[in-house]
């Protein structure tokens, strides 16, 4: 196989894009360093949008990401139910305004938001948890699907498939271009995915303990210490599961869940929580850290640069 076959995919030229590796938005830590870090090293990432709270601040950040990088970008609408939806149209109007090229939607149905998007030139990336809402998608015109199995960090859906299995249904069941994602963070892994038939993989954990990203020392510390049975998934009982590492705050969540607690009693632990205020300080004890089960293969810190050299390397020697 040439250098083109491994690297041209119809995401590669969709996004305009050296390398078939992606970074999904990661809340509170996709910012204008790491993702324009990502974008240089010849992979493509989102800014996150939920956690700015205003269009203004969105388009302030994208605007730092341009001054960073002259590669193209995304931006990540989070459509989950807790999300404002007078919030996401403000964010779907700076990206508009921004000329943003490509959205990852997630977290819902995109049907209300996908024809402003796509009326207006974007590109929508819409990740999801199973191939019935692969389908979906697809239906309400999604450009491509990025496949997520149960191993992911962050919300890895309630049916509790792995990757490979929930990623070949889905390539058997829509036609559009599928990315593949949870629990990917190496080339061995990218090889297994794009082998299977993945235009593209994406990585979410492997990125959030870069050196460009700005969590605390002892959170990166914690993750890359920790093996891959370290993760637990709260807010099962919810239905809005939640993968992050075990910590003191997730055995308090899980203690509330086995004692039958409301969703208000649940949810207000996360209102209450301040993501970017938190990563910063140093306690990786009574914060939520979203990560996948991919914590157990990761065991050092490197720059984006390195990190998407090595995956890139170890791919196409597994090829
Ligand atoms: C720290 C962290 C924060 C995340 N925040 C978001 C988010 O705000 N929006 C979103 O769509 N996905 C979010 N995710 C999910 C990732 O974009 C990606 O789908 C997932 O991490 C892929 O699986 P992996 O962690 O095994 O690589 C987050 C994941 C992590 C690890």
């Amino acid at each position: 196989m040439n250098k083109m076959k491994k690297n041209d995919t119809r995401i590669t030229r969709m996004l305009n894009v050296e390398y078939p590796l992606l970074c999904g938005g990661l809340y509170g830590l996709s910012e204008s360093k790491l993702v324009s870090s990502i974008c240089n090293a010849g992979g493509y990432a989102f800014l996150s949008s939920s956690h700015l709270n205003s269009k203004e601040l969105l388009k302030k950040e994208i605007r730092k990401t341009r001054a960073l990088t002259d590669k193209p970008f995304g931006v990540n609408l989070s459509l989950l139910k807790e999300s404002k939806s007078n919030l996401v149209n403000e964010y779907i109007d700076a990206v508009i305004e921004e000329n943003i090229p490509v959205v990852e939607t997630a977290g819902n149905n995109p049907e209300d938001y996908i024809k402003k998007l796509k009326e207006n030139g974007i590109k929508v990336l819409h990740k999801v948890v199973s191939p019935r809402h692969a389908l979906k998608a697809e239906k309400f015109g999604a450009d491509a699907i990025i496949l997520v199995g149960y191993s992911a960090g962050g919300h890895p859906g309630m049916d509790e498939v792995g990757l490979f299995v929930n990623l070949v249904e889905t390539l058997n069941c829509v036609q559009v271009p599928v990315i593949a994602a949870g629990g990917i963070c190496s080339g061995r892994g990218m090889a297994a995915a794009m082998s299977a038939g993945a235009e593209a993989v994406l990585m979410g954990t492997a990125f959030s303990v870069t050196k460009e990203s700005h969590y605390h020392e002892n959170i990166k510390n914690k993750i890359i210490e920790s093996s891959s049975t370290d993760t637990v998934v709260i807010f099962k009982s919810i239905r809005n599961a939640f993968r992050c590492v075990r910590n003191k705050m997730t055995e308090k969540i899980l203690e509330l869940e086995e004692n039958n607690a409301s969703p208000e009693e649940l949810l207000v632990h996360l209102k209450n929580f301040d993501a970017k205020e938190s990563y910063l300080a140093g306690d990786a004890e009574n914060i939520f850290i979203p990560a996948g089960q991919a914590i157990g293969l990761i065991d050092s810190i490197k720059s984006c640069r390195e990190l998407i050299e090595n995956t890139m390397e170890e791919y196409k020697a597994c090829i």
